[in-house]
């Protein structure tokens, strides 16, 4: 898969996903479900995004013991997604099992990133509630090491580290960024915010768009505009 744009369909039920997506008549976009959207309305609501022919990255953050991860992801891989998702913070077992158990019987896989920290984690956090008494960009590399080391595809980032990410597992390991606003737009409770074309600059493969597109007067025309400056 090459670069897109994600919209992150931050709703709380299906009509108003459908709403949403009902507005695109020339374009599918790549849709990111969460866990709000995903608890609220179960698989079902994947399979009929997917039958609309949209791709879809199941952002759901799995982190427990290998065995009930590895399990989980196989429940997941029925459900013919595109991209999954874990905590790098569950270790390489977890990861290495997770990634058998989302490899269908036929070898074929949706692909698999990891979460290194949340960006709700600062250093002072980390060092004072999680007690991890290290700068936070090695925390970050690491655990993205970690992930490539397990197999995993890629790992959601910000921009802002996509480089280094790059730089230490490769250009072909994916960095998934949020934090992404126009630079007309407002950013919310977004901290350290990327425009689409500074994204592409920095190397990201995907970005994550949320708010700009879906609380835009017209989704349409912001998702064009994304695309437009991060692809073009
Ligand atoms: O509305 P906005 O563009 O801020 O949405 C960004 C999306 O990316 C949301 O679904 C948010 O949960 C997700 N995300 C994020 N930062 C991370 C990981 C995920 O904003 N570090």
């Amino acid at each position: 898969m090459g670069k897109d744009v994600i919209v992150a369909c931050d709703f709380a039920t299906a009509e108003q996903t459908y709403g949403f997506l009902d507005r695109f008549t020339g374009e599918k976009p790549f849709v990111k479900i969460g866990m709000e959207l995903f608890y609220a309305e179960g698989p079902a609501i994947v399979r009929a995004i997917k039958g609309r022919g949209h791709r879809i990255f199941l952002d759901l953050k799995l982190h427990d013991i290998p065995n009930t991860v590895k399990k989980a992801m196989a429940v997941l891989s029925r459900l013919d997604v595109d991209i999954c998702n874990l905590h790098a913070a569950g270790g390489l077992d977890m990861m290495s099992a997770a990634l058998e158990g989302l490899t269908r019987p036929d070898g074929t896989r949706p692909l698999l990133i990891a979460v290194t920290q949340l960006t709700s984690i600062d250093q002072r956090r980390m060092e004072e509630e999680l007690l991890i008494r290290r700068p936070l960009e090695e925390v970050v590399m690491t655990y993205a090491a970690n992930a490539k080391a397990a197999g995993l595809d890629g790992v959601v980032c910000s921009p802002l580290e996509a480089g280094k990410v790059h730089e230490v597992c490769g250009g072909g390991f994916l960095t998934v960024t949020p934090g992404i606003r126009f630079a007309d737009g407002a950013t919310g409770d977004q901290q350290r915010v990327t425009t689409p074309e500074r994204a592409k600059a920095l190397g990201s493969d995907y970005i994550v768009v949320g708010r700009p597109i879906t609380g835009a007067a017209d989704p349409v025309a912001a998702y064009r505009r994304c695309m437009a400056e991060f692809l073009d």
